[in-house]
């Protein structure tokens, strides 16, 4: 029967070093945003972590689109949605009513478009 020999060095409990994982940057969340123009004007707009109108969300991310009413009646607000279309709330019946067939050429009204990430 062999007899275990321990050493000095085998009895020290070691701490491993290990260098952080890191995600690859396929698996980092990337932030949705929405791009609008309004009046020849481009704007970015990030998704907010709440619902909010996409006036409401331009607003609080300094994006100052034009508007008026925000009730849906004057039109003042109406953008062109060239990316994240997917990320707004279907249209309102207001919305509907004011754009009609400008709906499906991705115009919105930014005071009742709402933002969701679902
Ligand atoms: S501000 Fe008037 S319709 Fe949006």
């Amino acid at each position: 029967m062999s007899e275990k020999k321990f050493t000095v060095g085998s009895l020290i409990q070691q701490q491993r070093v290990t260098a952080p994982i890191e995600k690859p940057l396929s698996e980092e969340k990337e932030e949705k945003v929405l791009t609008v123009s309004q009046q020849g004007k481009t704007y970015l707009i990030k998704m907010p972590a709440e619902k909010k109108t996409l006036l409401e969300a331009a607003f609080e991310q300094n994006q100052l689109l034009d508007y008026k009413c925000q009730k849906g009646t004057c039109g003042r607000c109406e953008v062109h949605v060239t990316t994240g279309n997917d990320l707004l709330s279907q249209p309102t019946e207001k919305e509907r009513e004011k754009l009609a067939e400008a709906l499906s050429s991705q115009k919105r009204l930014a005071c009742q478009a709402v933002v969701s990430s679902n």
